[in-house]
């Protein structure tokens, strides 16, 4: 797109504006040409200028933002006053600590697989503490398996997934008419297939993305659906990537983690996250666990290489961080995070119960804090702006999640109680 040193002002109806600047303005450092490729990006800041052209056109209106994956209720005193002591502590010869393991502390370690994989086989060794589940995708995609390796994901999908798969080189071209990046498998997983991809027809890939409770349809895979991941994911050699981060949300009898599914732990690593199970998405917590059974195709431990990376490129995540985490999986904080989840569920039940009176299909919002709202034959832009112009209420079009989200919105739980309250009689009267 930049043949030589210029600016890109703009894009006005999908023509780039290029202005050509002297030669000196620009370094002779060429481009990484797989960041060209990235084609999201778009969705949030074109979401923030539709949202501030509403403001504009409507002053006086009050704009109800349900676009947002991020939480909003406070952090439970119990878990915020462990992390105030560890920082207190910082400031006494006594209790002054530096560098950390790099894997994270073992207390926590045990503390996470004991209170996630109970019963489950998993080791505290296995688990390696972190400041995230989007920096485990980057480090697992970007460093630990590189851009040797093929890959599928859901469709619809959380976007960094592919993005973190395009920029280390992973991804053809972008098809501007599928929406689709070649070598790339996408997995169209909606009602008509119970949110779950017909594998006799996926093709085989190194690796598999899958996330559940998923972000953004909502849906928990079944222990049979997960049972025929592992089963296709060892007939095929391939390894799978499983996201957990909205386990704490699951309601029913749906796994929590893939490592409930026999024959998990020869074939899956599982991402998960302290984000939207205990409001951490600023604190920065996370863990990812890589069994020792994982091998490479030629015998060698994954387990040690990804050891390995976090030595090298990571060194372990904040102590603060990590004092909270404990204290979240104390007796005492693990009820007051219950509380928080179920308080979160509320408003999701209470936004599928608005666009089912409405007579429309809304999936998702029992095992997860989203709801995933089917308009079916409608683009999701024009259903983002009705809801808009109609409701004062900001949604994420579906399309942004991936060609397999045309025709739905995302709509978010997250957000204080009489807000979606308020949303909910809005949307009632959307029709009326
Ligand atoms: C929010 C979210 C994450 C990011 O978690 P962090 O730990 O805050 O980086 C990961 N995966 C999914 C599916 C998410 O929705
Ligand atoms: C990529 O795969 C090819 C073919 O299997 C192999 O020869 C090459 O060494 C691999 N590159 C890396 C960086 O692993
Ligand atoms: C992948 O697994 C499926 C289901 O077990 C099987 O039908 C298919 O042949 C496998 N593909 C490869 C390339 O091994």
């Amino acid at each position: 797109m930049f043949p030589s040193c210029s600016l890109l002002l703009g894009t006005l109806r999908g023509i780039s504006i290029i202005v050509p600047l002297p030669s000196s303005s620009c370094t002779g450092v060429p481009r990484n040409v797989n960041m060209e490729k990235l084609q999201t990006g778009y969705l949030f800041p074109e979401i923030g200028m539709r949202e501030s052209e509403h403001t504009q056109k409507y002053p006086h209106a009050r704009l109800i933002r349900l676009g947002i994956g991020d939480t909003t209720e406070p952090i439970p005193d119990i878990i915020t006053s462990a992390m105030a002591e560890h920082v207190y502590a910082l400031s006494t010869v006594k209790g002054y600590r530096g560098y950390g393991a790099e894997q994270g502390n073992m207390e926590l370690r045990m503390a996470i697989a004991e209170t996630f994989y109970r019963n489950l086989g998993v080791k505290g060794n296995e688990v390696f503490v972190s400041d995230g589940a989007q920096c485990d995708i980057s480090r697992l995609q970007q460093l630990l398996l590189g851009s040797n390796v093929s890959m599928a994901v859901q469709d619809p999908s959380f976007p960094a997934y592919i993005d973190c798969g395009v920029i280390v080189g992973r991804a053809g071209n972008f098809q501007e008419k599928t929406g689709t990046y070649d070598n790339i498998v996408y997995m169209k997983c909606g009602p008509e297939n119970n949110f779950f991809p017909d594998l006799s027809t996926t093709s085989r890939t190194d690796i598999i993305f899958f996330c559940s409770p998923n972000n953004p349809t909502g849906y928990a895979a079944s222990r049979q659906q997960l049972q025929q991941l592992v089963d296709f994911a060892k007939a095929n050699g391939s390894m799978i990537i499983y996201d957990s981060a909205y386990a704490a949300y699951v309601t029913d009898d749906s796994p929590r983690s893939i490592f409930e599914i026999p024959g998990a732990k020869e074939v899956a690593i599982e991402i998960s996250s302290f984000s939207k199970f205990a409001g951490f998405t600023g604190v920065r917590l996370g863990w990812t666990v890589v069994p020792e059974e994982l091998l490479y195709s030629n015998g060698f431990p994954v387990m040690k290489d990804y050891n390995r990376i976090v030595c090298t490129c990571f060194n372990g995540a904040s102590s603060v961080a990590q004092a909270g985490g404990l204290a979240c999986l104390s007796k005492e904080g693990y009820q007051a995070l219950t509380t928080v989840v179920d308080y979160y569920k509320g408003n999701a039940e209470i936004l599928v119960d608005a666009f089912s009176s409405l007579g429309l299909k809304a999936y998702g919002g029992k095992n997860a804090p989203y709801v995933w709202v089917h308009f079916p034959g409608m683009s999701s832009w024009d259903v983002f702006n009705e809801i808009l112009e109609k409701t004062h209420i900001v949604t994420i079009p579906g399309r942004g999640f991936g060609p397999g989200g045309e025709g739905y919105v995302r709509v978010s739980g997250f957000g204080h109680r009489e807000r979606i309250l308020e949303a909910s009689m809005r949307l009632k009267n959307l029709y009326k």
